[in-house]
């Protein structure tokens, strides 16, 4: 458990350590110092249950996070804990900054003023790193039949949306309610006149909705040799993971149509890689970026190149 959090954090295992203790902290000077406000205030059993109850909330959400800060800069892990916050700013919909970086204002093209669009404009979807992204984004640059017009994310800190603005991409950073139970942001998707999905390490299912508008023109990576190591919670390491425990002695890449069950679409392509013994999941994962750079971009190519003849 803790393994995973720390790859989920992205840290040193010292590192780790230190941001552990300090939530430690955190937590118990908070607990006190609500008692010692509580008991300054001369708050006892007998006073009235809303104002425990308001001063305790307000400690919770504004006295510990400003605790935490305090601690992250004392023990110096600032940014870790800046950065924290402010995706639970953006989260709150307070702020509209990750990683340092100016996430670009959605911009949504006027339809009236759209002309259809010579080349066929992409949008990759992804959560994290984007290392995929990047490759495909690099691969299409000057492209003459396609573009990739679009970057969507679910994740405000995701790497992916810093490459997007190096690139000049437009970004839409998307909300689980409103990409399930609302419109997946078909009309956002409409706007940019959008004609392919790739989903690049993208982590959410999608849904039914999308798929209907994109019929076979949506495709996935998977980091396995599909039918194995597919399905709902198998993505990136922890497919790995499984895959070593298994004793396989190969696993691959698998480059897929999605449909409506996770991972199941029709396959594109697929390429392997030996599993020697000893290997670690980490190393693996590497074996296995290296296979997804070097064929996911001709394959996107290759499968919107269709979409033309
Ligand atoms: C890739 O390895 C991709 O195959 C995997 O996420 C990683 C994203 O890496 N996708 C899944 O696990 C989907 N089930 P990236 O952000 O560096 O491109």
């Amino acid at each position: 458990m803790f393994k995973r959090l720390q790859q989920k954090w992205g840290v040193s295992t010292r590192q780790f350590w230190i941001l552990f203790i300090i939530f430690g902290l955190t937590g118990t000077t908070t607990a006190m110092l609500t008692r010692y406000i509580t008991s300054w205030l001369g708050m006892d059993e007998t006073s009235f249950w809303l104002w425990k109850l308001l001063l305790r909330v307000g400690m919770l959400l504004f006295g510990y996070q400003v605790i935490l800060l305090t601690y992250g800069f004392l023990l110096g892990q600032w940014a870790f804990f800046w950065k924290y916050e402010k995706k639970l700013l953006v989260r709150l919909g307070i702020w509209r900054l990750e990683s340092g970086v100016v996430a670009p204002k959605p911009q949504t093209p006027n339809p009236k003023l759209q002309i259809p669009n010579p080349k066929v404009p992409i949008a990759i979807f992804a959560s994290g790193a984007g290392s995929n992204a990047q490759k495909i984004i690099e691969h299409l640059k000057g492209h003459v039949s396609m573009q990739v017009a679009l970057i969507v994310c679910n994740k405000p800190d995701a790497g992916v949306l810093s490459i997007a603005k190096t690139h000049g991409i437009p970004t839409l950073l998307i909300e689980k309610e409103r990409f399930f139970r609302g419109d997946a942001y078909l009309a956002e998707l409409q706007n940019y006149q959008i004609r392919f999905i790739v989903l690049a390490g993208f982590l959410w299912k999608v849904p039914d909705a999308l798929i209907k508008a994109y019929p076979d023109k949506i495709i996935n990576i998977h980091p396995a040799l599909l039918p194995k190591y597919g399905g709902k919670g198998m993505y990136g390491m922890r497919v790995h993971e499984a895959v070593i425990a298994a004793g396989e002695n190969e696993s691959g890449i698998t480059i897929h149509y999605v449909n409506e069950h996770f991972d199941e679409g029709a396959p594109i392509f697929q390429a392997r890689c030996p599993v020697e013994p000893g290997d670690t999941p980490e190393q693996l994962a590497q074996k296995i970026h290296a296979l997804e750079h070097r064929y996911f971009p001709e394959t996107v190519e290759k499968t919107v190149e269709k979409l033309n003849r």
